[in-house]
């Protein structure tokens, strides 16, 4: 089939986005104002995203008003690029990392790439990091969840030289108004990036990099420049900057009064919901199905979520405005009219991962999403490893890697 008739097929059935994009196919904010013709490139009048000294430094200036103190620079490439960047700019004088619990995969590709020593510690362990080091926290979590102390953590930290890097890939929103999370930068952090794609209405790839001192994001442009396309989309980079108009003008009442809305009926309906840190992030449970199975019911009842988590999903909710053309009332009545009676469970693709134990692993493996890497090359797959794949293929989560170890481990005892 054509990607472009498959796309279009969902685009017929007008399936209900409960997934990033925060546009929601287009039903909340403002990118209608971007034309298919906008796509153009560095012709005169559209100055150039590398070198930017026009229109686009004038769009970086914008985006640098969202905290004080901060100089911010507009990327096509997703946060996936501003990771590599920073990391690979702080890299230039620190040469040990440590990451604060779960990460993105491209933390670790960061890392890799400039080949730097690194480990992961909880939350308590940030106390016994060393001078001269750099941090490297994600918050929010994919889930929504906050990290606590956030304002206490990096003051500790920064009164130790430290340097933090803060991946804020899902929370371009925070601060958007009373009641949501707090972004790093109220705090100081010293690079910060942000996926506005995942939240807030712009296109995929959306997103922006924030240096709290100029010379720090010369060095990011830098590698900003290695690592990110030479022709950035205009598109995407228009989006940018809807977006940003949008989270100025954001009044968050009707958010809020959709949400409980939501929250009630589908309690209504007999399921649990938990609320996370981050109100536009809610996890839809129900006692006896599993998360795949709750996904697939949604699904053939015309609602994507966003993905399985333990025995749940998780929802990313629209940021509701006054105007959006979001389908609130078909979300409800596809929530009131689910027949929970007739659960069927879809098949799951299961692989016998047994043979893995305690054999290296040769290749990185990611549950995508979330993301967060399980196994780096070179560790091993120990049990409690394995526990955690079987659940996430019990869920029928997609596992980058897996196959390519398997396969390898299978060839192996063949030859
Ligand atoms: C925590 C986290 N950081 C970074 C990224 C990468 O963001 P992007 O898709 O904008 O490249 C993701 C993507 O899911 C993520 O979950």
């Amino acid at each position: 089939m054509r990607l472009t008739d498959r796309l279009k097929e969902l685009d017929d059935k007008q399936v209900i986005s409960m997934h990033v994009p925060g546009h929601k196919n287009m039903t909340i904010g403002y990118l209608k104002e971007i034309d298919m013709k906008y796509d153009m490139t560095e012709i005169p009048g559209l100055d150039n995203l590398h070198n930017p000294e026009g229109i686009l430094l004038e769009l970086n200036h914008k985006l640098s008003g969202k905290y004080e103190g901060y100089s911010a620079q507009a990327v096509v490439n997703g946060s996936t690029t501003g990771i590599l960047a920073g990391i690979s700019a702080v890299s230039e004088h620190v040469n040990c990392f440590v990451i604060r619990g779960d990460a993105h995969k491209s933390v670790y590709h960061a890392l890799d790439l400039v080949n730097a020593d690194y480990s992961v510690a909880a939350a308590d362990e940030l106390d016994d990091v060393k001078e001269g080091t750099a941090v490297i926290i994600t918050h929010p979590s994919y889930t929504g969840e906050g990290l606590k102390s956030l304002g206490s953590l990096i003051k500790k930290l920064k009164s130790k030289n430290i340097t933090v890097i803060v991946d804020e890939a899902h929370g371009a929103h925070m601060d958007i108004a009373e009641g949501f999370l707090e972004s790093s930068m109220n705090y100081g952090a010293d690079f910060v990036v942000q996926s506005y794609h995942k939240m807030l209405p712009a296109l995929t790839g959306a997103s922006v990099v924030y240096c709290r001192e100029q010379k720090n994001m010369m060095t990011v442009q830098k590698y900003i420049d290695y690592f990110e396309t030479s022709s950035p989309s205009y598109l995407v980079m228009a989006s940018i900057e809807l977006a940003e108009e949008f989270y100025n003008d954001f009044k968050p009442e009707v958010f809020f009064a959709n949400r409980t809305l939501i929250v009630q009926v589908l309690r209504e309906k007999g399921f649990e919901v938990i609320e996370c840190d981050d109100p536009a992030k809610l996890v839809i449970c129900r006692q006896g199905l599993r998360g795949h199975a709750l996904d697939s019911l949604f699904r053939e009842n015309g609602v994507y979520s966003e993905m399985t988590v333990d025995d749940g999903v998780l929802w990313c909710l629209p940021l509701f405005h006054a105007g959006d053309s979001f389908p609130l009332q078909e979300l409800i009545k596809s929530v009131r009219s689910l027949d929970l009676s007739s659960m069927e469970t879809t098949d799951i693709e299961k692989y016998d991962i047994s043979e893995l134990l305690n054999k290296k692993c040769i290749r990185t493996v990611v549950p995508y999403p979330p993301g967060v890497p399980v196994v780096i090359e070179g560790e091993k797959f120990h049990k409690e490893v394995l526990l955690v794949l079987d659940n996430y293929l019990n869920n029928n989560v997609k596992i980058e890697g897996i196959k390519e170890n398997i396969n390898y481990y299978m060839n192996e005892d063949e030859s």
